[in-house]
Parts: C-alpha cells; structure tokens; sequence
C-alpha cells in the first residue's frame, strides 16, 4: 500500500510523517486580533505570498478566507457582479492537467474582481515541445502577471514553480498532494447549507459535526485538503474506502478509516463522495465499477443510514451510477452539489483578492506594515 506524503503538524496534531515536535507549526506570533475576535488584524491574518496548501495554514487564516469570501458570495447573487478590484492587474490560469469547474471559476472570479484574466492551456504550450516547467515559470514570470493560478499532474509542482516566480501563486491541485480552494469553497459551502438547515450552532466551526468521507482516499487531494480543512474547523471525519484505495498510516491525520460504508455513514451528519481517480492508478484497484457501486457507492438506500436531513456532497466531476446515485446526486434539499460549485467563485475571487493585497498596497497589508 502506498504511504502518503509528509504534511506539517498544526495545532500539536501530527499529521503524517510525524516528525515535527508538538507545538512547533503553531502561530508564532499572536498580534492584535480584528474586533471579530476570530483572527489577527491586517496583514497578519493571512501571512502568506501563496495558497499552495491547506496543510500550512492555522484555522483562523481559514476562517478568515470563508469570512472573506461571503462578500463575493453576494455579489455573486447581483444581477451586476462586478467590482475593479483587481483593475489593472493579470491572472494567468495555467493548468497543465485538464479542469472544468476549477478552471472556469478562477476565471470568473479573476473577471468579476476586474482583473486580466488569461488562460494557458498546456495542451497548446510550448510544455509539449518539451519545454522545462521551470522555463515555462520563468516565462510567464517574465511576463509580469500579478497572480498564477496553477493545475499540475505531480504532487510538488506547483511548489517548485511558486520558487521560481515573484508573484503569488495559488494550487489549482497538484497531482495527489493538496486542492486547497476545493476544501475551503466545501467548507463554505457546507457553512451555508447548515445555516439554511438551522443548525446555527456551526457558524464559527464545525465542533460536533460529522462528515463522512468516501471513495479513493489514496489519490485523492480533495480528500487530503478536506481532512485538513474539516478537521482543523473541528468536525469528526471519517473517511471511507477499499483496503487498496486507503492510505497507510490516515489515522495520524486525526481521521477515523472505514472500510464498511454503512458503518461509516452510521449517524454521520455529511456524506462526501469522491471519484475513483484512475487517471492515477496503475493496475486494477477494484474490481468493476457494478461492484465497487455496490459496496461504496451512494444510494438512497444507503443514505437513510445517516442523520436525518444529511447533507450530501461531491466536488465534481461524478459518475453517476458508480461513486453516487442519480437520485442522491439530485436529492433536493439534501444535495449541495451545485452550491459547491456556486461557492468555488466566491471562495477564489476571496483568495485572488486577499493574496494580492501587498502589490496593491492594501493599507495594513504592504510589508513594512506586519513583518
Ligand atoms: N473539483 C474539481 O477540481 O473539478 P475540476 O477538475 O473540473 O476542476
């Protein structure tokens, strides 16, 4: 069985790899917290250049982007959803790896804050004449765009690339490694649908909420980003799979794994699917689709086994029939799916908008200012 990578320790969790001391990755510095009360004020509520993972981020620097984000998800909701924000600047989506609702909703967002917005597709770049990923970095840095936008088959890539360049750069997902904007516009999401459900005792986290996730957990970085995320805004998470299909070692992520479905769903407030990732799989992890639907897969059946009113969740793209029923997929009132996606604009113009803050001069975000 594969092992999977090292992740950082936060909060004295240790995370897998183990090896960094408890208490090491915690915030070093505790400045003036915003009248909220929910995280440090200017600058120092979000001290980073980048968005390369949820694993490097404290829980109030979580906060703090799904709270930034709810202006956008009004906006949004505008017949006119546009701002100038971002006029003058250029956001350059490069996506080595193919993408639809990630893709698109970078663009929109980088659109609707009045940004340049330019998409490099790599199927038509100079990458498949064998230019380096370096040298195309050096490129599109040359070209002096203000924010990339990055989507790459290898776990660590766009690290490797973020090195290269002066601005800030976002993960768009890197191989099996980490979709941080996934995992925040799922939390925002769910944020949302437990408001409208009434459980308003989630609004400053999910303490006491139970999510179930299940698929491919070892290819997966939407699961990877959302057991960081879900368990560092407090929730239980489960996370369900075939023996071959879980990571060695998960329970360091503060995860409970399953292999029975119906046991994981037993009471679970949250039900997140995941895909069979087989464009990362070498050799044969289940055995058919029909028989996979039908130790792992949700039905309708199968959901009665959860909470009342569970929520239920996918980040796309789906196969109905193998991973989630049709009927589940479009269960009204239950299935937030298309809320997701909704959220995935308002979560990326909130970080496209927070990460440039310095080069526009953001009072309280220009570097004198918080370093
Ligand atoms: N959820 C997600 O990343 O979808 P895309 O691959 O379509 O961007």
């Amino acid at each position: 069985m594969t092992n999977v990578c090292l992740l950082t320790a936060r909060r004295g969790t240790l995370r897998f790899g183990q090896t960094v001391p408890k208490g090491v990755a915690l915030m070093t510095a505790t400045p003036t917290p915003t009248a909220a009360g929910r995280y440090p004020a200017g600058g120092r509520a979000f001290p980073h250049r980048d968005l390369l993972g949820i694993g490097h981020l404290e829980t109030h620097e979580i906060m703090f982007l799904l709270d930034e984000a709810e202006q956008w998800v009004a906006l949004n909701r505008q017949p006119t959803k546009h701002t100038d924000l971002l006029s003058g600047l250029t956001i350059i989506n490069a996506f080595f790896e193919n993408s639809t609702r990630t893709l698109l909703s970078f663009e929109i967002a980088g659109k609707r804050l009045g940004a340049d917005v330019v998409n490099m597709h790599a199927a038509q770049s100079s990458v498949k004449k064998g230019e380096t990923l370096i040298d195309t970095a050096a490129t599109l840095n040359a070209m002096r765009a203000d924010a990339l936008v990055i989507r790459h088959a290898s776990p660590g890539a766009v690290r490797v690339l973020a090195d290269k360049v002066d601005c800030p750069v976002l993960n768009a997902g890197d191989g099996q490694h980490e979709h941080p904007t996934q995992a925040l516009l799922d939390a925002l999401a769910l944020r949302h649908a437990l408001k409208e459900a009434g459980r308003n005792e989630f609004a400053e986290g999910f303490w006491g909420l139970t999510v179930t996730i299940c698929g491919d957990i070892l290819h997966s970085r939407v699961a990877r980003s959302n057991i960081l995320s879900l368990t560092a805004l407090g929730a239980e998470v489960r996370v369900c799979a075939p023996p071959a299909l879980m990571p060695a070692g998960i329970e360091a992520m503060g995860v409970k794994p399953f292999h029975d479905f119906d046991a994981a769903l037993d009471g679970a407030d949250v039900a997140m699917m995941l895909r069979l990732q087989n464009e990362r799989m070498s050799g044969q992890y289940v055995p058919s689709p029909r028989e996979y639907r039908h130790l792992y897969g949700l039905t309708a059946k199968r959901l009665a086994r959860a909470r009342p009113g569970a929520l239920v969740m996918h980040p796309g793209p789906m196969n109905r029939g193998v991973e989630i029923d049709s009927d589940v997929a479009d269960l009204a009132g239950r299935s937030i799916i298309t809320r997701q996606v909704e959220m995935g604009v308002a979560i990326r113009m909130a970080c496209l908008e927070v990460l440039t803050r310095r080069a526009r001069g953001v009072p309280g975000w220009k570097p004198g200012e918080w370093v």
